[in-house]
């Protein structure tokens, strides 16, 4: 479900009355849509809108604002231009959800950037990467102990092409569906996952449960063909905001994207009973 908002700039600033609802919209599942929100490239910046400029083996360029490291250029003459735009995309977004959402102030957790210039259509990977079919985000190496992914995305397709999403059924619902299926951690493999290098710190069963989740969403065809599922249209030069680990998602076909992650405790939320964690600890103990 959508929650519009005409804002027009990223310097914005909102009453407390349309912080209060945004910001309770969204964590209630909503996707906060900017419909006039849009990223302003230079003129010089346009000729980076293309595949070619991505390495072999990437499918998108990704950056660290904490640290300014960033991965995926293909070409080194390129990369100071992909850096400064991904950098402000970061600085903006960052700047827009603190005012829309004040609430999270000195709370949000920098993730990482990413400028996703691929056709998501008819692109090659395993079922388990396939972002064509629902899901709801848990990473693979990055657990995140409970902290919440919210995300910010902007179509900045130079071709007028909107980027198609489906949204799924409410997350209470997702788990109803799938709590059968999230069986405990095999004893002893969390610790051999990150002994082993493969997770980035200690999965917890919070992020064991939320990996599994994602997965069991993903393989399940039969839910796949038949869940209630809305299919929406993001224009290009749009902006939305989601918490992808509570939102059922999918992204059909679009190219040229940019995305910045956030991650956000629990507790900085105003309603934390609806935290994927909150939710899942009334149908499992951890
Ligand atoms: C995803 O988070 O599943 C992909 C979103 C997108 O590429 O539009
Ligand atoms: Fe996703």
């Amino acid at each position: 479900m959508l929650y519009p908002l005409n804002t027009r700039y990223w310097e914005e600033s909102f009453s407390a009355d349309e912080q209060q609802s945004a910001t309770l919209a969204l964590e209630e599942g909503k996707v906060i849509f900017l419909p006039e929100l849009a990223f302003q490239l230079k003129g010089y910046e346009k000729p980076l809108l293309t595949p070619a400029i991505l390495g072999k083996k990437y499918k998108n360029v990704s950056f660290n604002p904490n640290t300014q490291e960033m991965k995926g250029v293909a070409d080194k003459k390129n990369e100071r231009q992909v850096l400064m735009l991904m950098d402000r995309f970061f600085a903006q977004s960052y700047a827009f959800v603190e005012a829309l959402m004040p609430h999270y102030k000195g709370k949000l957790i920098k993730g990482r950037t990413s400028y996703r210039p691929v056709e998501v259509a008819g692109r090659k990977t395993s079922i388990l990467k396939d972002d064509t079919r629902l899901h709801v985000d848990a990473f693979v190496a990055t657990p995140n102990q409970g902290k919440r992914i919210l995300r910010v995305f902007c179509n900045i397709n130079p071709f007028d092409q909107s980027r198609l999403w489906h949204l799924g059924e409410p997350f209470e619902e997702v788990v109803a569906q799938f709590s059968k299926d999230l069986r405990r951690p095999i004893f002893g493999s969390r610790l051999l996952l990150r002994l082993l290098g493969i997770t980035k710190s200690y999965r917890s069963l919070y992020d064991h449960y939320m990996l599994m989740l994602h997965n069991e969403m993903k393989k399940n065809e039969e839910y796949q063909k038949n869940v209630r599922k809305e299919a929406i249209h993001f224009p290009a030069n749009s902006t939305w905001i989601v918490m992808t680990d509570s939102v059922s998602h999918a992204a059909l076909s679009g190219q040229f994207m940019l995305e910045q992650t956030f991650y956000l405790p629990v507790e900085a939320m105003l309603s934390p009973e609806h935290s994927p964690k909150f939710i899942l600890q009334k149908v499992l103990v951890f």
